[in-house]
């Protein structure tokens, strides 16, 4: 996480340094700062908290320097105080250094340089890199390779000796026409304009001012001088490397007249699901047609002969592989696996045959989430075995994230934009593109009978003017009902079977905005424990939807009614069974069970984000959170 952004050519870097950051605050909002190289002077301005306390502090100050770095945070080591902020200095003050990641091994480094008379001001892993760069310019050590620039050659011989994953930006007063940019496993682009250059961890800072970006690879660094960019691995190497011109403009996404962005984006989510549809769904096929019903437009080798299927998440997105999983076994008949990419990738299942992996991640950023399926790109190309050859298929809402490199095959998941930081429409267009995987794969091998897809398709339609139904009936009872929890401590979700995720989900978005304890749980599993938990003062919010599981779920609710909770329930619509059961009724369309996880989201989203309004919280930006989780 955090933002780095960076600026030399013509024109006053501070303003360019600030929009940056506000298009990278998703990334962190900790503290912020920025530091400016002009007539030999470094200028460093940083505060705590959101990005608008250090515009504030910038408000009058002079700056025409034309070479600048920037930082917005999301602390790992250290607490978030303006000591800790970005940019960090060597000693002398002469170079200043931002960074977004971990430098894994910076307690050796930070022993060495203060051993060699380094002083360190801040608790944080990044102010070693400074340091170690000073120390480089003054004793270069062993051959100098990348001649042509001093500042160029300190950098790679620090960054040889960096161990973790991160992306760095560096200026120093002594080099000012020089801006040098790393990139170690965490996300960094180069934008070319007309005789001015940008460097940032993601393309929003940069597309204002230019289309002409280049994505850095793992292991490169570029330096940045008003007269162009030249890439070098870390061995000095020049890499030759041509920006592409990226084909979308720079949306400014305004509330429209939403209080906050997370409830915009739930309103959106009828859209999305409706632009998915209109994607991915073949107008033309009927139930005697040998063609897909789906056009994923994914090849024959990826999909064809597959024995089980792995998928690697973490969070909200972990989340929607588990609604994957439930389809892909039960529609598409696949065994299916899903893992929390961190924990895969320390403890692997042995290699399956004939498996297609699956990597979810909306901002296609993850760093476990890279790392794991990285990893199991290596390890299946090492056995040289076809029945081991990886089958890799990324889902992201960012085709030109991390992700969209990485693996050869993408689903996008269509939502647009998400500012929010916790995911919703980002999480619906997931489930919409495990609802399309799964016909795909169920009419490839005739899972189920193309009749039985009709109907699940002929669902799929309903679903935009059904979320409509849900959103235009509950917005306001849904309001007056978060009053009665603004003083709650502890929250459970039950759900079963393909809902038992949602309600995961659920009191993952409460948890998340409202800082409130949830738990979700299988509903049949209440009761060996969780029930302990039940008292008057622990309301219980229970996904109950018509099929196979629908009478047993209503029986864990009322043992849990029977130790005093008060029950919620995502109900069936008109639906006297569930009315009788519980104390309040969030009721959803009577859909099949199968597509239903779609529609009984919505009202956990808007339970949470009415509770966590009205206890007065920072519903976008909720504190430790950030958008894109760029550390492991
Ligand atoms: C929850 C949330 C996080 C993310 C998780 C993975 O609202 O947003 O749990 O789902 O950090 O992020 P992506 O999907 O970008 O890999």
């Amino acid at each position: 996480m955090c933002g780095i952004v960076g600026y030399i050519g013509t024109r006053a870097a501070s303003s360019i340094l600030i929009e940056g950051l506000k298009t990278l605050e998703y990334r962190g909002y900790d503290s912020a700062g920025v530091a400016t190289i002009s007539e030999g002077k470094l200028q460093r301005t940083r505060a705590k908290g959101k990005l608008k306390n250090l515009q504030i502090k910038l408000e009058g100050l002079e700056d025409p320097a034309k070479l600048g770095i920037g930082h917005t945070r999301w602390a790992t080591h250290g607490k978030p105080e303006e000591h800790n902020a970005h940019p960090h200095t060597d000693t002398k003050e002469r170079l200043a250094v931002v960074q977004n990641g971990i430098i894994e091994n910076y307690r050796e480094l930070r022993a060495e340089l203060k051993a060699k008379g380094h002083e360190f001001r801040s608790d944080t892993d990044t102010e070693v890199i400074p340091h170690l760069i000073a120390e480089y310019l003054e004793h270069p050590e062993g051959t100098v390779l990348a001649e042509q620039s001093t500042l160029l050659e300190a950098v790679r011989q620090a960054m040889v000796r960096l161990k973790g994953a991160f992306a760095i930006a560096v200026i120093s007063i002594d080099f000012p026409d020089e801006l040098i940019a790393v990139r170690q496993q965490a996300p960094l682009a180069i934008g070319f304009g007309q005789g001015e250059f940008f460097c940032a961890s993601d393309t929003p800072a940069i597309m204002p001012y230019t289309q002409a970006v280049l994505t850095l690879d793992n292991g490169e660094i570029a330096r940045l001088t008003p007269m162009g960019v030249e890439v070098y691995d870390f061995e000095g190497h020049r890499q030759r490397k041509k920006p592409q011109t990226l084909n979308w403009n720079p949306i400014m996404v305004e509330k429209q007249g939403f209080k906050h962005f997370m409830l915009k984006e739930i309103y959106e989510q009828p859209g999305v699901v409706r632009t998915c549809l209109e994607a991915y769904l073949n107008t033309e096929w009927d139930v005697d047609s040998d063609r897909s019903p789906i056009r994923l437009g994914l090849p024959d080798v990826l999909l064809d002969d597959l024995q089980h299927i792995q998928i690697l998440a973490c969070g909200t997105s972990w989340h929607a592989a588990l609604v994957g999983k439930y389809l892909l076994e039960q529609v598409s008949g696949i065994p299916t696996f899903v893992q929390y990419a961190s924990e895969f990738r320390y403890a692997p299942a042995p290699l399956m045959p004939n498996t297609l992996t699956i990597g979810v991640t909306q901002s296609g950023e993850t760093a476990d989430t890279l790392a794991a399926l990285e990893m199991e790109q290596t390890r299946r190309m090492a056995t040289g075995e076809d029945q081991y050859a990886a089958r890799m298929l990324g889902i992201t809402n960012r085709a030109d994230s991390s992700l969209g490199r990485l693996v050869p095959h993408l689903v996008e998941t269509k939502a647009g934009i998400e500012i929010g930081v916790a995911a919703t429409k980002t999480f619906v267009a997931q489930l919409m593109a495990f609802y399309f995987l799964s016909l795909e794969l169920a009419h490839r091998r005739q899972a189920i009978s193309n009749e039985r897809i009709a109907e699940l398709i002929d669902g799929l339609r309903q679903l935009p003017a059904q979320l409509e139904q849900v959103l235009e009936s509950q917005e306001r009872y849904v309001e007056e009902l978060s009053h009665d929890f603004s003083q709650t401590q502890d929250f459970i979700f039950l759900g079963r079977g393909i809902n038992y995720p949602i309600a995961l989900e659920g009191a993952l978005k409460l948890k998340e905005i409202s800082y409130i304890h949830a738990e979700g749980y299988p509903a049949g599993e209440m009761k060996h424990g969780p029930i302990a938990l039940l008292d008057e003062k622990v309301p219980v919010v229970a996904i109950a939807i018509k099929g196979p599981v629908y009478e047993k779920v209503l029986s864990n609710a009322q043992e849990a009614k029977a130790r005093d909770a008060r029950l919620i329930g995502v109900v069936p619509m008109n639906d006297a069974e569930a009315e009788e059961t519980f104390d309040a009724l969030l009721p959803v369309p009577d859909v099949d069970e199968l597509l239903s996880p779609i529609l009984t989201v919505v009202p956990l989203q808007l339970l949470s984000y009415h509770i966590a309004e009205r206890r007065g919280l920072d519903v976008d930006q909720p504190r430790n959170l950030a958008k894109s989780v760029t550390v492991e």
